[in-house]
């Protein structure tokens, strides 16, 4: 053997979970960044599952590629696999579909319909390695039944999820899903799962909110016991991840506005520290966020219950500040419960940088507030403005109730 890093080989073996099913797959402490897009602060995973019957064997969703070793040892003593089911198209879980099909060529790749033409665009599966599976559809492994559940957009329009009857288990891919990376197999670390789920569903399922619903109500008449997602542990008293879903999608928003700001002179950010403590005193309470170092995850998670989005920008270049248009396209891209919104921010010599703004966040069209801007640094006017903004968040907030 080389005496070489390159020849170090980690080899996790697969978990039992019950008599008839494993987890496979990898954990990867490393990752910080996913979908180049989302910060990843504590890793993610990629679960596997197979599911062993008297009669057949199947193995649900496989791996990001860069892990593809690590599930072929966990596959090297599987003889034999009849099924591949993949419940969502998306790479970290259809990427190693095509080496594990060389290992096994006479497995048949199973998914929903749309699925099919996405992994033969994204992983080139031919007709003859793909079967379609209908909504509701079962598959006799023997001894167990697995029944198929198309739970679109979460968060792609092909996903689907995989229920196994006798053991009441929810094979649910990306949905109730979190990044993190843990040896722990179940989600007993509530308070640590509970911040990653979030953190996850903001980023990843919070524009799909009203598919969501509709997915969760369709999931109501099933007796489930686990849920076993394909990022981070399993949820063996689901009733946690159900829970904060429906307060997730479901409950108002609160009364709290997400203040992200970015500031090259200390005008804006005097606006905003002002605008905090105007608010505060009126009794709402406050995320506060400088854009120039924030972690966007806890910015996006902060929206998912926040009743007014404020932005604060200088104007930069006849516009905004790129952090603070990176925030504005965030914003309007994740499709929050947040009701108002408004910009602030300080000028030199013509501003601009509210308007366009503005129309960066279509999605708010109609539910933008007066904006507030000052002429370099904010004195007694802007400042009276800045009250005349809390006024009005506060009275929003009151009129709808937000608690
Ligand atoms: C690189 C740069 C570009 C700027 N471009 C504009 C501009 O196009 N229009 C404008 O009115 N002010 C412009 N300004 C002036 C700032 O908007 C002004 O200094 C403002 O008070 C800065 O707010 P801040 O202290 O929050 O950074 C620019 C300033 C800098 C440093
Ligand atoms: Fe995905
Ligand atoms: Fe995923």
């Amino acid at each position: 053997m080389i005496n070489h890093p390159s020849a170090w080989r980690l080899s996790v073996k697969a978990r039992k979970i019950t008599e008839h099913v494993d987890w496979m797959g990898a954990i990867d402490w490393d990752r910080r960044l996913f979908d180049a897009l989302i910060p990843l602060p504590d890793g993610t995973s990629y679960n596997a599952y197979l599911v062993k019957g008297t009669d057949k064997t199947v193995l649900i969703d496989t791996v990001e590629p860069h892990k593809l070793n690590e599930l072929m040892d966990q596959l090297a003593d599987v003889p034999k696999l009849d099924y591949i089911i993949s419940n969502h198209a998306e790479q970290d879980h259809s990427g190693s579909i095509p080496m594990v099909l060389e290992k096994y060529p006479n497995a048949i790749v199973l998914g929903s319909d749309k699925n099919k033409t996405m992994l033969a665009d994204l992983i080139g599966l031919t007709e003859s390695q793909y079967q379609v599976v209908a909504d509701g559809e079962t598959l006799s492994l023997g001894n167990l039944t697995l029944e198929f559940i198309y739970t679109p957009w979460v968060h792609w329009p092909e996903t689907m999820s995989t229920y196994l009857r006798e053991e009441k288990i929810l094979f649910s891919c990306d949905f109730f899903g979190s990044h993190l990376a843990t040896t722990d197999l179940y989600a007993h670390d509530e308070a640590t799962i509970y911040e990653a789920a979030k953190r996850y569903y903001a980023e990843i399922m919070m524009p799909f909110r009203k598919p969501i619903e509709k997915n969760l109500k369709r999931l109501e008449p099933y007796a489930i016991e686990i849920i076993a997602p394909s990022h981070g542990p399993i949820y063996d008293h689901p009733e946690f991840i159900m829970g904060a879903y429906n307060d997730w999608v479901f409950a108002p928003p609160k009364n709290e506005v997400v203040l992200g700001f970015i500031s090259m002179h200390e005008s804006t950010k005097i606006m905003s520290e002002y605008l905090l403590s105007a608010l505060v005193n009126r009794g709402v309470s406050v995320k506060y966020f400088n854009l120039e170092t924030a972690d966007i995850g806890k910015f996006t998670m902060a929206m998912v219950d926040a009743g007014t989005l404020v932005l604060g920008t200088p104007t930069v270049l006849g516009g905004p500040h790129p952090n603070a248009a990176y925030g504005a396209l965030l914003a309007a891209a994740l499709k929050p419960k947040i009701q108002n919104a408004a910009i602030i921010g300080s000028n030199g010599w013509g501003g601009g940088a509210a308007e366009k703004m503005e129309g960066l966040m279509p999605a708010f069209k109609d539910r933008f507030l007066k904006a507030v801007g000052s002429r370099g640094v904010p004195g007694a006017e802007d400042f009276k403005e800045l009250d005349r903004l809390a006024d009005e968040i506060c009275q929003k907030h009151q009129d709808a109730g937000l608690k």
